[in-house]
C-alpha cells in the first residue's frame, strides 16, 4: 500500500519532492494558513496517514494526537521548537516525534545579531522617521544609539544558537559573554571566555544585552516577569527569538513605558501571532513576525530534514532527529 503523508500547510518544495520520490502519496492543506483545531481534526482522519508534517503554529496536543489514525507513525516538526506538540502523548501511542535542529543555528543566530544591531543602534525608528518625512538634515543629538562593542552579553540559555550568538558576539564585537543555563557550557566558556551563573538575577543586573535561548516549558514560561525585568539594567536591551511566551509581555510593555530597560527586540510574541497593541506603540521596541529562521536555504534544509526523518522512520530505520 502507498504510505500516505499530510503536511499541515505547504513548505518548501523539496520535502514534497523527496517524499514522492520515495513513493509516497503526499497530501498538503490547501488552506493559505493555519488550520483551525477543527479544520486539522478533520483533515487528519481523511486518509489513514502514516506520516504527519507539522508546523510550531500547529497546536498538536494529547486531543489531536487521539483523534490520529493508529496507521501514524511520526510526527515530523517542521522547526528546531517542539513545545507544540504533546511528546508523551504521541509517544504512548507509539509515535515518533521529530524537530529539524542544527540547521537553522547560523540563521537564528544571524537574525538575534540583526535584531540587537537594530535596536541598539536605533535603525528601525529611523526608517520610520525618514517615512514620516521628518528627515530634516542632519542632527547631532537625533536618535542617539548604543555601542556594543565591549559590552556584556547576557544569554538565557546558552544551548545551539545562545552560543552562537556569543560566539558572533564576542569575536566580531568585543562583548563579554555571561550565561544561564541548567548547566555550565564547558565549549562556550572555552571558546568565547563565557562566564556561567547559576541564577537568572545575576546575568540580568550585569548584562548590557539580554538574549533569551530557552525552549518553552512549563518552568521557562514567563521566565522573564516583573520581578526579573527589574533586575535589568535601565540601559539595557531584551532580545527575544525564542518564543513568546517566555517573557510576560504586559511585564514588558510596564518595564518601557517605565523606563526601567533602554528597549527590546522581539521576533516572537506571548500571544502569537497577536502583539500586545501598546507594545507597537512604543518607538524603543523592533517587532519581526517570527523570521528568525527564515532565510531560503535554512527553510529548504529544514524540509529537507522534515522529509529525511519521515522517510527514515517509514522505512523502518531511525529518524536522525528523533525526539529522546
Ligand atoms: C523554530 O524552528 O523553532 C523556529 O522558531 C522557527 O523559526
Amino acid at each position: 500500500m502507498t504510505k500516505q503523508i499530510f503536511m499541515t500547510r505547504r513548505i518548501p518544495a523539496l520535502a514534497e519532492e523527496m517524499l514522492r520520490a520515495a513513493g509516497y502519496e503526499v497530501t498538503v492543506s490547501t488552506k493559505d494558513g493555519v488550520l483551525t483545531r477543527d479544520e486539522l481534526k478533520s483533515a487528519l482522519v481523511e486518509k489513514q496517514y502514516d506520516g504527519v508534517v507539522s508546523l510550531l503554529t500547529d497546536s498538536i496536543d494529547a486531543d489531536i494526537i487521539a483523534t490520529m489514525p493508529p496507521s501514524v507513525k511520526i510526527i515530523a516538526n517542521y522547526a528546531v521548537g517542539f513545545n507544540n506538540i504533546d511528546v508523551a502523548a504521541a509517544r504512548a501511542r507509539g509515535m515518533v516525534v521529530t524537530n529539524t535542529p542544527d540547521v537553522l543555528t547560523a540563521t537564528v543566530a544571524e537574525h538575534t545579531v540583526a535584531l540587537i544591531l537594530t535596536a541598539a543602534s536605533r535603525i528601525a525608528e529611523g526608517d520610520r522617521f525618514i517615512r514620516e518625512g521628518k528627515f530634516v538634515g542632519w542632527d547631532p543629538l537625533l536618535l542617539l544609539g548604543m555601542d556594543i562593542k565591549g559590552k556584556t552579553l547576557g544569554l538565557l540559555g546558552a544551548g545551539r544558537i545562545g552560543s552562537e550568538v556569543a560566539d558572533i558576539l564576542h569575536k566580531g564585537f568585543g562583548m563579554e559573554v555571561l550565561y544561564c543555563d541548567t548547566k555550565p557550557n564547558e565549549m562556550l566558556e572555552s571558546a568565547c571566555a563565557a562566564k556561567f551563573f547559576a541564577t537568572h538575577e545575576e546575568v540580568l543586573e550585569k548584562a548590557d544585552i539580554v538574549s533569551i535561548h530557552v525552549p518553552l516549558l512549563p518552568t521557562t514560561q514567563h521566565l522573564i516577569n516583573a520581578e526579573r525585568l527589574l533586575r535589568m539594567k535601565k540601559n539595557a536591551i531584551l532580545v527575544n527569538t525564542s518564543r513568546g511566551p517566555v517573557v510576560d509581555e504586559l511585564a514588558l510593555v510596564e518595564a518601557l513605558k517605565a523606563g526601567t530597560i533602554r528597549g527590546a527586540a522581539l521576533d516572537v510574541f506571548e500571544f502569537e501571532p497577536k502583539v500586545t497593541p501598546e507594545l507597537l506603540a512604543l518607538p524603543n521596541v523592533v517587532v519581526n513576525p517570527h523570521l528568525a529562521s527564515a532565510t531560503e536555504g535554512t527553510r529548504t534544509k529544514m524540509a529537507e530534514m522534515a522529509a529525511t526523518n519521515i522517510i527514515e522512520t517509514l522505512e523502518g530505520r531511525t529518524a536522525p532527529n528523533a525526539l529522546a
